[in-house]
């Protein structure tokens, strides 16, 4: 039978030639009940289903049955299915750099088949009844015709029970049963079009209605009321698409099972992704804990290899950064469109008492300006109740400042209630955007000293301002080394120059020093600047430097998180204020 016969007929299967199976990541295919599972999902969604069942005894050991409503397998091509490097799925060697389809090897049915007692039920649309084959180690023992709804059901008896030497590697069914749990799971979050039903001996454990909604998905597997708090991601950087939900950080858990990443309709594990969207987190999280995200990435094809890991677990990109700081910015900006953090309603709420008004210049109140439309946008989303709806323009609510408190915080009338703007947080972000914006050495940025300053360095500083020097510079702090223990400080950032320049910078090298994780130094170092550069929480504000701030704050990028990510205002709305003076 040639190709085109192949495709003339329904039947698909064929064998690749020795040169694109020679192509193919080989080794080990199946290793566990969870790799089965992986294998046999990857080849009812490849073959169109739009319900999946996946029965489980004994953690997968005993019984493993996936049945799909898919397209099925034409009984003529039944012993082909089985045949090592058979597939209808890809043909030439040009196809491997073009996979649309999870499978592409042809090598998942064989290597079930030889580590288990299998038996296959399949009816395609064109055929009258269906095929029902029994295979022993790989071989096909019996095969009959059977009456079958269209799809394919396939089930793996006695996992390595020929095999005593793999048997020895799997651990307790329970074990082995949870990691097929958690794979279902992202399964499910990966096609939320995809019915899936899942049932572990006799618990019913995911299941989920194939409506496409992955807000929907996430809540048969997360629970409702965490779905209900998720925030959506929809983000587009240069060619990298980026979709589905992120949790705002009040949600976590101490690991990082809550995390699913996607890459082409593919659930990948990716150790620097991973990384990347929780660095987008950046200090919002308790220490230790990990967010919860169902995030898609779609990218084009030449961007990413499928075919790198035998057991398909990895993909690789032609840039792999690119592809980080894409996720950082999608889920750094579904974050930043969440808020403001809501007043603490806790119980201790209930007695909040503002103490003191400082204000340098105290206006009697006004009556409030009329509600601009634009103001609406702040008051939520219809579609997920207590996620605020917000454009990319809108992404601070017009505030009016009221006065200050505590030589701390501004207070400011919103369109709905009073928000409290952190002073410092405040004027860091307005400076780290302009210290990013002209970090093209714009010349009004910097500050140069006429007299040089001497630092003295302590060791460990030493080491942080060699790697830091070009990032400062950038940002107009140039430090010139001046023999072994000493640097010169020749000019500043715009603003840094009122106080004591030298105790500010080792200040600042300190704490560059400090960080842990430097993944953008420059954005590290800017944040660093931005803080030492601000004005601070105890500093008494006149009325306009407070309106000045609000104004400049409204054109950051993003105005309600300081650049190390804490927020810059809290909101107490209306209602809230109207319930504690029992007016509702
Ligand atoms: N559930 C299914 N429904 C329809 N066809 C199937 C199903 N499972 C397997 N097949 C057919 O059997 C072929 C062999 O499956 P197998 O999983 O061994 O290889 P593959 O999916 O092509 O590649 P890979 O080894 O990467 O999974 C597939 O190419 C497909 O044509
Ligand atoms: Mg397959």
């Amino acid at each position: 039978m040639t190709l085109a016969d192949a495709h003339r007929d329904r039947r698909g299967i064929r064998i690749l030639s020795p040169e694109v199976a020679a192509r193919i990541a080989a080794g080990e295919v199946v290793e566990r009940p969870v790799s089965v599972v992986r294998e046999l999902l990857d080849n009812a969604i490849d073959a169109g289903a739009t319900r999946i069942t996946l029965e489980i005894e004994e953690g997968g050991l005993s019984l493993i049955r996936v049945t799909d409503d898919g397209r099925g397998i034409h009984p003529e091509d039944l012993e082909l299915a089985f045949e090592r490097h058979a597939t209808s799925k890809i043909a030439a060697l040009d196809d491997l750099g073009h996979v649309h389809t999870l499978g592409f090897r042809g090598e998942a049915l064989p290597s079930i088949a030889a580590a288990s007692d299998l038996e296959l039920l399949s009816r395609v649309e064109s055929e009258p009844v269906g095929v029902n084959a029994v295979l022993v180690a790989g071989q096909v023992v019996r095969r009959y015709a059977k009456p079958s709804p269209r799809g394919t059901s396939i089930a793996v008896r006695d996992l390595f029970l020929r095999v005593p030497a793999r048997r020895k590697f799997l651990g307790a069914p329970g074990s082995e049963g949870r990691q097929v749990i958690v794979l279902a799971s992202h399964y499910a979050l990966a096609y939320p079009g995809i019915a899936f039903h899942v049932t572990s001996g006799n618990r019913r454990s995911v299941i989920t209605s194939g409506d496409g909604d992955i807000r929907h998905a996430f809540a048969a597997i997360h629970g409702a009321e965490v779905a209900a708090a998720m925030l959506d991601v929809d983000f587009m950087d240069g060619e990298v698409r980026l979709s589905g939900l992120c949790g705002p950080s009040s949600v976590h858990r101490g690991n990082r099972a809550g995390i699913s990443l996607f890459v082409n309709g593919r659930w990948v594990q990716s150790r620097p992704l991973t990384f990347a969207l929780i660095d987008a987190y950046q200090a919002q999280l308790p220490v230790g804990r990990s967010p919860l995200a169902a995030v898609h990435i779609s990218l084009p094809d030449d961007d990413v290899d499928v075919n790198v890991h035998p057991a398909k677990a990895e993909v690789r990109f032609r840039d792999e950064r690119a592809v980080g700081r894409a996720v950082r910015r999608a889920i750094g900006h579904a974050l930043e469109a969440s808020r403001p953090v809501a007043w603490d309603e806790t119980p201790a709420a209930g007695s909040v008492v503002i103490r003191a008004l400082h204000a340098n210049a105290p206006s009697p109140l006004r009556a409030p300006e009329p509600l601009q439309s634009s103001f609406e946008l702040s008051r939520g989303n219809p579609d997920h109740p207590g996620v605020p709806a917000r454009t990319q323009r809108a992404l601070l609510p017009m505030l009016r400042v009221v006065g200050q408190l505590n030589a701390t915080y501004l207070v400011c009338e919103g369109p709905d209630g009073m928000y409290l703007l952190d002073q410092h947080a405040a004027h860091e972000r307005v400076v780290y955007d302009r210290l990013v914006a002209r970090s093209t050495a714009d010349p009004d940025g910097v500050q140069p000293l006429l007299e040089p300053l001497v630092l003295e360095l302590e060791a460990s500083v030493g080491s942080t301002l060699d790697e830091h020097r070009e990032s400062l510079a950038r940002l107009g702090l140039e430090i010139e080394p001046f023999g072994e223990r000493a640097a010169l400080i020749r000019s500043v950032p715009a603003g840094l120059g009122a106080r004591d320049i030298v105790e500010e910078v080792t200040a600042l090298l300190q704490k560059l020093g400090d960080e842990q994780r430097v993944e953008d130094p420059f954005g590290r170092a800017a944040a660093t600047v931005a803080c030492h550069s601000s004005v601070r929480a105890g500093m008494l504000l006149a009325m306009d430097e407070m309106r000045r701030l609000v104004e400049d704050l409204e054109r950051t990028t993003a105005p309600r998180t300081c650049p190390h990510g804490r927020p810059t205002l809290v909101h107490l709305g209306t209602e809230t204020i109207e319930r504690q003076f029992g007016r509702r």
